[in-house]
C-alpha cells in the first residue's frame, strides 16, 4: 500500500474514533481504540441473543404449520428485524384485536391498553376489552364447534412516527398506499382502511376532518383528532398510524363446502386436513411485520446512509430542522 493509501485509511478510522494519533517529532504514534465499539458490541450481543431465542421458537413452530403459516412465519421473522430499525428511531408497531365475527370493540383504544392487551399473555386475542374478548372467545369457540370459521378486524398502531414520511408527488411513493399493498399481501386480508376511512366516506368533511394547530413547547404542529390515522397526502403528519386488516372468514371449513372434483368435473364434498378457524389475532402480527418493512424503507429513504451511526446524524439533523421551522 502507498504511504497516501496508509494516510487515508488512517483518517477514516480516526474520523471512527477507532486510532488516535500523537505527532511526536516527525514520527507519528497511532494507536488503536477498541473501545469506541463497545456500546456496538453489547448492542449486538443483546440482539443475538433475543433473536436466537426468538428463530429457534419460530423454526419449531414451522415443524408443525402449513406452507400458509411457514410463509407468515418468513415475513414475522424479517419484520423482527425491521421493528429493531425502526425502535432505533422510538418508532413502536403493535396489533390488537377490534372485531371477531359480529362483535366489534366500540371505541378507540388508546396506546397504553394497546400495549397492556400486548403484554398480558392471557389475553389470547389481544382485545383491549377484557369482557368483550370473553364474548369473542365464545363466538371463536362457537365457529370451531359449528365446523366453521370466522373472520374479523386487527388494527396496527404505530407510535411516535416521524413527520413527513412517504410523498405525495408519486402515485407509487405514496405511504398510505404502500402499507395498504403490503397489508393486502396477507393472506385472507380482504380491505383496508386507514384511520377512520370507511366512517369517513358516508360523513360530512366538517365531521370526519382533523382540525390543525400548534403546539409550542413540543414544537409541533398537532392534530385535535386522529381520523387521517396519522396519513395526509400519502405523507406522515406525525401522528400515530392507524391501519386495520379485514379479515375474511378462512376457507377451509372442518364441515366441508361443495367443490368441484379436478378430474370428474362433478360435485364433491370437499376434503378437510387440517386448518385454522379465527386467524385475526395471528394476522395482526403478520401485518405488524409487513407495516415495520414499509416503513423501516420509508425510513431508509428520507434519512439512509451507510451505517446506523449515519442514518442517527440525519435523523438528528431533520429533527432540529423541523424544530425550527
Ligand atoms: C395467520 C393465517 C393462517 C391461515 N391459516 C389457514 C388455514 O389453516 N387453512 C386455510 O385454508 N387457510 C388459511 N389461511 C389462508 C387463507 O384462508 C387463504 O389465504 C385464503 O383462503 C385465500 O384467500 P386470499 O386470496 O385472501 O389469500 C391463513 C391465513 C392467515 C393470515
Amino acid at each position: 500500500m502507498t504511504l497516501t493509501g496508509i494516510k487515508k485509511h488512517l483518517r477514516v478510522l480516526e474520523a471512527a474514533e477507532l486510532v488516535t494519533t500523537e505527532k511526536v517529532g516527525r514520527v507519528r504514534h497511532c494507536r488503536l481504540g477498541p473501545s469506541r465499539l463497545d456500546r456496538e458490541t453489547t448492542w449486538i450481543e443483546e440482539y443475538r441473543q433475543m433473536l436466537e431465542a426468538r428463530l429457534d421458537r419460530l423454526v419449531e413452530g414451522l415443524r408443525q404449520r402449513t406452507p400458509v403459516v411457514a410463509r407468515q412465519a418468513a415475513r414475522v421473522a424479517a419484520g423482527a428485524f425491521a421493528k429493531l430499525l425502526l425502535r432505533e428511531f422510538g418508532t413502536e408497531i403493535a396489533s390488537h384485536t377490534i372485531q371477531i365475527g359480529h362483535l366489534r370493540l366500540d371505541h378507540p383504544a388508546n396506546w397504553e391498553e394497546i400495549l397492556a392487551a400486548c403484554a398480558d399473555l392471557d389475553s389470547p386475542l389481544r382485545c383491549v376489552d377484557r369482557k368483550l374478548q370473553e364474548k369473542m372467545m365464545a363466538e371463536v369457540d362457537a365457529a370451531l364447534k359449528a365446523g366453521d370459521t370466522v373472520g374479523g378486524v386487527f388494527e396496527i398502531v404505530v407510535h411516535n412516527v416521524p413527520v413527513g414520511l412517504g410523498s405525495h408527488a408519486q402515485w407509487d411513493e405514496k405511504l398510505d398506499g404502500k402499507l395498504a399493498q403490503a397489508l393486502m399481501s396477507v393472506q385472507a386480508v380482504k380491505a383496508v382502511e386507514i384511520g377512520s376511512g370507511i366512517l369517513a366516506a358516508g360523513s360530512y368533511g366538517s365531521e370526519v376532518q382533523d382540525e390543525i394547530s400548534y403546539d409550542k413547547g413540543a414544537k409541533k404542529f398537532r392534530r385535535s383528532t386522529n381520523r387521517a390515522g396519522g396519513l395526509e397526502g400519502g405523507i406522515s403528519n406525525g401522528e400515530d398510524l392507524l391501519i386495520r386488516g379485514f379479515l375474511k372468514p378462512i376457507s377451509t371449513l372442518r364441515r366441508g363446502l361443495v367443490t368441484a372434483d379436478m378430474v370428474t368435473k362433478e360435485p364433491v364434498q370437499a376434503a378437510y386436513e387440517r386448518s385454522d378457524w379465527c386467524v385475526v389475532p395471528a394476522g395482526g402480527v403478520a401485518g405488524e411485520a409487513m407495516v415495520a418493512l414499509v416503513l423501516a424503507d420509508a425510513f431508509l429513504q428520507k434519512f439512509g446512509g451507510d451505517s446506523l451511526a449515519e442514518m442517527r446524524r440525519n435523523f438528528e439533523g431533520y429533527g432540529k430542522q423541523i424544530d425550527n421551522f
